[in-house]
């Protein structure tokens, strides 16, 4: 396990580097152009809205967006709640989300986008009370394709499929399908059961779908559609008053063409058929997305679209040497850290490589934008770790040491991006099984 100790304190340096040179300006791209797309906003900068929840759904370009806020909160000094180690790099998914899976070095956190299945109650309780709720769904066809290709070889329900054929599985469903399985979820209204609904309500009941439709409406501000990535993330931007290069990305996680397969004719109804709550709810939010675009007037938003397109191609060329780069088979990237988690055998998720010729500075730049989310994860807690335990060792000496006074104490302070009032505590203790009912002072 040393080489590993070694490789964290390495990354560690990087990062402090990176962000000091962030901030030296070395990389800051002109923000002027993009004051000029919608603006139509209040005038005077408004602070950086910081706290969110980002529901991260599966194959959906999920990935490239929890990439997107960590790399908001290390620039911002924030606060990412991350899992314990028990849970692996997701939240006990699909368990329903617990504050009991939220590391303590990483509790009081301004951000939260690691896998889970949503529990509004429990995340109401840990997060700040003006948090945002943001998630993304996709196109369900081209989603199920995605998910049955990539959980192959983990989820029963397809590995009983002969041939690993999809036609096969959609002439048939029930025959595969077992609802009671740990893994069904990736075989049936998966964004459904992500979001926290009932995968396996009645394929004909409509008013379920409709009363899911609208309980998502009354938390989440914003649903971002993948097919329309970039324009997702301007209305991301306008909701939270970020700027252009707070959206800017490399897209993660991604397979090899040969891995996509073509959907024969009459296979996408089927699958909306088998998936209905999933169908319902994408065409829902897909409609009230397109309302929310208009709203802030397609023209602008395609332009800003264009200004986002501009900036991350003057990334890339920093990064990788000049040219764009070509994503590369796992087993052909140096450094490990940056191969990307393989499903199968069968599919190849595609990750990148930093050319060895680029400069040092545009190396400790770029490293986080193709960082894979197992990878980020890791060094993420172990750099909040660190935090947390410097923040412990000097804070004065208390007569109690409660949980809640130890959380208070270890809030950072920035002054870049403006900070509400923290949410009431969560008394976490591994030895009680239920959540703290006191209200602690504030602080
Ligand atoms: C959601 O969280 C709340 C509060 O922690 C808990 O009482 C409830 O049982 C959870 N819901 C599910 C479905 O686990
Ligand atoms: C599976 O593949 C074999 C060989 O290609 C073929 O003979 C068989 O009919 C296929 N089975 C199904 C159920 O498609
Ligand atoms: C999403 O909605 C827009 C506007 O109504 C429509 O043109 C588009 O086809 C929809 N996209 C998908 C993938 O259904
Ligand atoms: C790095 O090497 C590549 C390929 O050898 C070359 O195309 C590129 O111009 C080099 N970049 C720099 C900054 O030297
Ligand atoms: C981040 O937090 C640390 C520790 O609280 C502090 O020393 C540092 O100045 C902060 N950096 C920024 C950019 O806010
Ligand atoms: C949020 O919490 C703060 C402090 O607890 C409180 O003053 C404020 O009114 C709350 N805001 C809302 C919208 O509940």
């Amino acid at each position: 396990m040393k080489w590993q100790k070694k490789i964290f304190l390495v990354l560690i340096v990087i990062c402090t580097v990176s962000l000091l040179l962030h901030h030296g300006g070395h990389f800051t791209w002109n923000m002027d152009a993009f004051h000029f797309g919608c603006s139509h906003q209040s005038p005077g900068p408004k602070p950086k809205h910081t706290n969110t929840v980002f529901l991260k759904t599966h194959k959906t370009a999920s990935t490239t967006m929890q990439n997107i806020l960590f790399r908001f909160a290390e620039r911002n000094n924030l606060t990412v709640a991350l899992p314990v180690q028990a849970c692996g790099h997701q939240f006990c998914y699909p368990r329903s989300f617990s504050s009991h899976f939220v590391h303590l070095h990483t509790l009081r956190p301004n951000l939260i986008t690691n896998h889970m299945r949503f529990n509004k109650t429990a995340l109401q309780r840990l997060m700040p009370n003006d948090t945002k709720y943001i998630t993304i769904l996709r196109e369900p066809a081209s989603m199920f394709e995605s998910l049955f290709t990539y959980y192959s070889r983990h989820c029963m329900s397809f590995r009983r499929v002969p041939n690993g054929s999809l036609e096969a599985f959609l002439a048939e469903p029930s025959r595969y399908y077992r609802p009671q399985e740990i893994d069904s979820m990736y075989a049936r209204n998966t964004l459904t059961f992500d979001l926290g609904g009932d995968k396996d309500n009645s394929i004909k009941d409509l008013a379920y779908a409709q009363n899911f439709v609208a309980d998502v409406e009354k938390v989440f501000s914003l649903v971002m559609i993948s097919e329309y990535f970039d324009e997702s993330l301007i209305l991301l931007r306008h909701l939270l008053s970020w700027d252009l290069e707070d959206i800017l990305y490399v897209k993660l996680n991604m397979r090899t063409e040969s891995s996509k397969k073509r959907l024969s004719p009459g296979l996408p109804e089927k699958i909306r058929a088998w998936n209905s709550i999933d169908a319902y709810l994408y065409d829902y939010f897909n409609a009230s997305f397109w309302d929310k675009l208009s709203d802030l007037g397609l023209d602008c938003v395609a332009k800003e679209v264009q200004l986002l397109r501009q900036a991350q191609e003057r990334l890339m060329r920093s990064c990788f040497g000049g040219k764009m780069p070509l994503p590369r088979p796992a087993a052909e990237i140096k450094n490990k850290d940056l191969r990307p988690w393989q499903p199968s055998d069968k599919v190849d998720i595609v990750g990148y490589d930093l050319p060895v010729n680029i400069s040092r500075e545009a190396q400790e730049h770029c490293l986080k934008y193709i960082m894979p989310e197992i990878s980020y994860t890791r060094i993420l807690l172990h750099s909040q770790s660190l935090q947390h335990r410097r923040s412990y060792q000097n804070r004065p000496v208390q007569k109690s040491h409660t949980l809640q006074q130890h959380i208070r104490t270890t809030l950072p302070r920035h002054s870049q991006v403006h900070r509400s009032q923290p949410a009431p505590s969560v008394g976490q203790s591994p030895a009680s099984g239920t959540e703290s009912k006191s209200t602690p002072k504030q602080s």
